[in-house]
């Protein structure tokens, strides 16, 4: 499975990636404007940090906008894939961005017909959002899993599934038992992953018994 994390923090992204754990970055409108910096320049400096995809997302809603604000985006860097909605204009745009070949992420996923959509229109993944179905009351995991199951019936799909709207490690979890190639994760969670109180406590017995022979590994005393 592949880890993207889900933010346009560069200093986060910064710190996660000494980890060689990152695969690529996501961004969005809302991300961007919560970073209060310029688009191109958050861009730019994660595709310095970061060697994997990093989507970037258009804001046009109109196809020929799409495709031209796709293009801008894209002169950032190779690295950048870009975002485009998934609605019927969002569709168009994602076909010709593909034949120009530029990587596109088709967002907003809500059901698996639009992801087959997508993965027609020549996406190179598509992004169900698993959390924002939960907070409706619907269940998120279960698009994925319906995706994963319509995907594997046609070998000719060859878009890959990035679970967005992450909420916790277990939808982490989840997505990896269903089969899903990507999750883009808030770096918190990807964090949380790493994490187990059973790890704390017994670091620290350990670290306890240690003390008590008196020994250091380097030789010094
Ligand atoms: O980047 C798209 C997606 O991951 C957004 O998540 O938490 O705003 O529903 P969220």
């Amino acid at each position: 499975m592949k880890f993207y994390v889900d933010t346009a923090d560069v200093e986060e992204i910064r710190e996660l990636s000494e980890t060689g754990l990152l695969d690529g970055v996501t961004t969005n409108p809302s991300l961007i404007a919560k970073s209060n910096r310029n688009v191109f320049e958050v861009l730019a400096e994660i595709c310095d940090l970061v060697d994997g995809p990093v989507s970037g997302e258009v804001t046009a809603t109109d196809r020929d906008g799409m495709v031209t604000e796709g293009r801008r985006l894209h002169e950032v860097s190779e690295n950048v894939m870009v975002k485009v909605p998934l609605t019927w204009e969002g569709l168009k745009a994602c076909r010709i961005l593909n034949q120009a070949g530029i990587q596109v992420n088709v967002t907003l996923c809500f059901s698996a017909n639009q992801a087959v959509l997508a993965a027609k229109a020549g996406a190179t993944v598509v992004s169900p959002f698993v959390g924002r179905l939960d907070d409706i009351g619907q269940d998120g995991m279960a698009l994925i899993h319906d995706i994963r199951l319509v995907f594997d019936n046609y070998q000719e799909l060859s878009t890959e599934i990035l679970v967005a709207s992450i909420r916790h490690p277990m939808h982490v979890l989840e997505a990896a038992k269903i089969g899903a190639d990507i999750c883009t994760v808030p770096p918190q969670v990807l964090r949380a992953l790493a994490t187990h109180p059973l790890t704390d406590t017994g670091l620290e017995a350990f670290l306890e018994d240690w003390k008590k022979t008196g020994q250091n590994i380097l030789g010094e005393t």
